[in-house]
């Protein structure tokens, strides 16, 4: 096992990250009597992953986090190879627990059409703590037949809260066609124990080969369908991540007709994949993703040699402004401020670990801001384009260079800086773009460099609170 690396100076304050090892998808995300679940896809023994287990988190205000250790284990034969990604529904008292068991079969588990099980399997806990009464729902042999054995990833909400006026629930769950396209699979059922194929989502024209880690709900008047497809070529400054992330708008319904409109990224930084959401007990729509990226070699990341890698993005609010979908960190974090300060025009701001910063642009010229030398933030006007680039030189984002995002105006940008992550809000949410960056020590400054604006900062608390003495299994 490996041990937890106290003098890591990229071990993150504000960002759940694994104890030890890799964490990928967030999984389970719920509020079950008063308190907040995070669980994740976990390997803790390895940094650069393998067989995944349920880890977890709990908080009562999502700023002090406990690491509960481990939720799910691949002890069944039906989930062999892998707890893999799925979520929670809160119903009569339980919290219900819905993943895929992954198994690869002998030989040939790449196989597009028969090398894995993708079984979907329920599981629950009566008091957030312990989990059991594993049962298996549905197996390969009860998809269509026009699927692969790629299916997995089952969100279950309740049919209220898609706009589906029964008594029922209703399972989302990605896949992956023989004609290599994604799709989603939405079954129903009144008892939570049968399920049926009530509908197949898809896009109007074929949109990439998979589409992993669904989730639906509403927001407003908006049906949101959110997917994360796999096989989607870059087209000018979209789609530029290995794997992408995003959200349809759903006109008609889950459960009939219907047409998936507009795909939009969920944001536009290098890593961010798998997001998924709940409705906390204040009504609040919450989304949090992880800072990461499936498959991906080409990018190195440092903190292997620390014995970990990848982390969660901060809980986000997600919420309609003038018919926009949008995000933004959830008003807790306000409380890690520590004093104000402002940033005079033509200084630069010393070296911190953790800080949050706001910004108003007082003027609609171009704005430069930079990030210890070697990041820039940019938007030209003319272009109406905001652009996230990294110094090559400088090697803080290990290889990686810039993306882009179109913004009619540019009149705000809130940062949240961690020893090795930057988030990054603008137009109070509108985009978002969300990178792991390294700088020296775990600290970096800011400064602006063209254009006006007034600007606040606040150093921040730390919000993880891990245990003190290595791995709980
Ligand atoms: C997404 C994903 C899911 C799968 C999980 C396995 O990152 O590939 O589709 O359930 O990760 O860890």
């Amino acid at each position: 096992m490996l041990e937890m690396n106290e003098t890591d100076c990229w071990r993150l304050g504000l960002h759940l990250m694994p104890p030890t090892g890799w964490l990928n998808d967030p999984n389970g995300l719920c509020q079950f009597k008063g308190v907040y679940h995070v669980f994740f896809q976990y390997t803790p023994d390895n940094p650069n992953g393998g067989r995944k287990y349920w880890g977890h988190y709990i908080s009562s205000d999502l700023l002090s986090w406990t690491y509960e250790g481990i939720a799910l284990s691949p002890e069944e034969s039906f989930e062999r190879h892998g707890v893999y990604s799925g979520s929670a529904l809160i119903a009569e008292g339980r919290m219900n627990l819905y993943y895929t068991g992954n198994v690869k079969l002998e030989g040939n588990y790449n196989y597009i059409t028969d090398g894995r099980q993708g079984n979907t399997v329920s599981a629950f806990s009566e008091d957030g703590r312990t989990f059991g009464g594993k049962k298996l729902l549905l197996t390969n042999a009860d998809y269509p037949d026009h699927v692969t054995c790629h299916v997995r990833d089952p969100k279950v909400v309740t049919g209220k809260s898609i706009g589906i006026g029964d008594d029922g629930c209703y399972m989302f769950l990605g896949a992956r066609t023989k004609e290599d396209e994604g799709q989603i699979l939405v079954y129903g059922s009144t008892g939570l124990e049968r399920w049926e194929l009530k509908n197949i989502l898809r896009a109007e024209e074929k949109f990439g080969y998979m589409w992993e880690c669904p989730d639906a709900f509403l927001l407003g008047d908006k049906k949101i369908l959110s997917v994360s497809p796999q096989g989607v070529e870059p087209k000018g400054i979209d789609y530029q991540n290995l794997y992408q992330s995003g959200y349809y708008e759903l006109e008609g319904s889950f459960d009939g007709d219907y047409r998936l409109k507009n795909f939009k990224e969920w944001d536009r930084g290098f890593d961010f994949y798998a997001p998924q959401s709940f409705l906390d007990e204040q009504g609040r729509r919450i989304l949090i993703g992880w800072i990461g990226m499936p498959d991906d070699s080409s990018q190195s990341n440092p903190t292997v040699e620390k014995g970990w890698q990848n982390a969660l993005t901060v809980p986000r609010t997600v919420f309609l402004k003038d018919e926009k979908v949008m995000q933004y960190p959830v008003e807790e974090m306000l409380k890690l401020r520590k004093k104000e300060q402002t940033l005079e025009p033509d200084s630069i701001s010393k070296e911190m670990k953790m800080y949050d910063v706001e910004m108003a642009i007082s003027d609609d010229s171009d704005v430069i801001v930079k990030i210890s030398d070697a990041v820039t933030l940019h938007y030209i006007k003319a272009d109406r384009r905001f652009t996230l680039s990294f110094d090559l030189e400088k090697n803080l984002g290990y290889g990686r260079k810039s993306r882009a995002v179109y913004l009619e105006e540019f009149r705000s940008m809130r940062m949240l800086a961690d020893t090795s992550c930057l988030e990054i809000y603008l137009n109070g949410g509108e985009e978002v773009f969300t990178s792991r960056f390294y700088p020296e020590e775990g600290k970096s400054s800011f400064e602006l460099v063209k254009g006006k604006a007034e600007i606040k900062y606040w150093e921040l608390d730390s919000f993880c609170i891990l245990p003190s003495s290595g791995h709980i299994l």
